[in-house]
């Protein structure tokens, strides 16, 4: 009876299988539901599954949720209109093909952004309408360039739409970026602010809830931003967790020009804590690096951990430009000493499958073990050696 019942869904995941379209464990798909695992640090798809397809598009973002994710994570930005968009740089020279549309080559233009002038086509001279006709491009020219020219950009709301969508609870982790020049450059009704638009997007889709509140698991949301007078700002009008990133240790806040030994101080560190429930360092400041080889670890995480903030580094790549020589070339080492030496509560990678592969052989979900799921594919992989490759 439950083998019949069993049946169409065997054959479902062979096909999966046979298609080869890779049939991965979701997280926290236990017996009860498809909730977001809270056991293990946090995999956050940085921009998406940007490693393998253009990042901040919908493709990239789907991917990240096939491949185990429990956060996707984006840079929010500002149409003309003031609308609000996902997209990385201020400029859109590196990641889009703006600079090849004749209509647009009188869009250029020069402005002062944290200090140095920079020249290209700001998101914010363009509007909604026509950001939507660009097309993203992969950033690095050693990652896959076949996507280059397919994506368009999409909007704050249209990635909320991707995580509502999900299959299981996916949460997100959009970034207050660049705040500063946004609020310079864009107008919005009623003297809103960049904030306030983000915060309504937010609350328009339901989001909202202290960290771990059955509200927050129903959709789990991180808020982060470089700009501690962001969160500050925001903090009276969402109870959402928030994150305060940090940058390399010679870049001063965008906000309150403050040094990196300023805002990783524990004065700083006991101030900031009533605001936020967690920092975003750049990994090499928290282990430096000379020659490609770490160094001693800092003492940042475990001062960190005394103020009760968890620690969510950036960015974990795999590719060898990116691996410092002590992890051999392996990105499992490096996730192995962040997770188990280091102790990080959540990690932003570029490649969100191999971190979620690394978890599930290391510290599987025990529920997942059991679940139906998990049988149909052990099922699926017995059955797999006698199906045509
Ligand atoms: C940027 O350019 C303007 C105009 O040329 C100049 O006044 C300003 O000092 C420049 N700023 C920087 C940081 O170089
Ligand atoms: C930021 O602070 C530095 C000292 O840390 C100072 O030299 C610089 O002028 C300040 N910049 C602004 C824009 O206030
Ligand atoms: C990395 O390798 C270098 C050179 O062997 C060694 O001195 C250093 O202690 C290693 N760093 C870590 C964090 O293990």
């Amino acid at each position: 009876m439950l083998l019949t019942k069993c049946l169409p869904l065997i054959c479902l995941s062979l096909l999966t299988l046979c298609t080869g379209r890779p049939l991965y464990p979701l997280p926290g798909q236990g017996t009860k539901s498809f909730k977001l695992q809270t056991s293990r640090p946090y995999n956050i798809a940085h921009r998406g599954s940007n490693g393998e397809i253009p990042e901040e598009t919908a493709a990239a973002y789907l991917r990240a949720i096939e491949e185990g994710t429990d956060f996707i994570e984006t840079d929010i930005l500002s149409s003309k209109d003031g609308v609000l968009i996902c997209f990385h740089d201020v400029i859109l020279d590196q990641t889009t093909n703006v600079a090849s549309l004749k209509e647009f080559a009188d869009r250029k233009r020069t402005y002062e952004v944290q200090g140095f002038n920079i020249t290209g086509f700001y998101t914010f001279d363009f509007t909604l309408k026509e950001l939507k006709t660009l097309r993203t491009n992969q950033r690095y020219s050693f990652r896959d360039q076949q996507y280059n020219g397919k994506y368009p950009i999409i909007t704050f709301e249209e990635f909320i739409a991707i995580a509502r969508d999900a299959p299981r609870v996916v949460g997100i982790y959009p970034e207050i970026k660049n705040p500063v020049l946004m609020n310079q450059h864009v107008k919005w009704p009623g003297g809103k602010r960049f904030e306030d638009k983000v915060v309504e997007t937010l609350k328009k889709y339901g989001y909202g809830g202290a960290y771990l509140s059955k509200k927050w698991l129903r959709k789990p949301l991180f808020i982060q931003s470089f700009a501690p007078t962001s969160l500050v700002y925001i903090s009276d009008l969402i109870d959402s967790p928030k994150v305060l990133l940090i940058d390399d240790v010679t870049m001063p806040t965008q906000d309150t020009n403050q040094t990196y030994a300023e805002i990783t101080s524990d004065t700083y560190f006991s101030y900031i804590k009533q605001y936020v429930v967690g920092i975003g360092p750049w990994k090499d400041t928290i282990v430096p690096v000379t020659s490609n080889y770490m160094q001693a670890p800092t003492d940042l995480v475990k001062r960190a951990h005394a103020h009760n903030l968890q620690v969510h580094p950036y960015t974990y790549r795999n590719e060898n430009t990116y691996l410092h020589f002590n992890f051999s070339q392996d990105p499992y080492n490096e996730y192995e000493y962040w997770i188990n030496v280091i102790g990080v509560d959540g990690l932003f990678t570029d490649f969100t499958g191999s971190l979620h592969n690394y978890q599930e052989w290391t510290s599987p979900l025990t529920d997942t073990s059991k679940s139906p799921r998990h049988l149909l594919g052990q099922i699926a992989s017995l059955v797999l050696p006698y199906s045509k490759a």
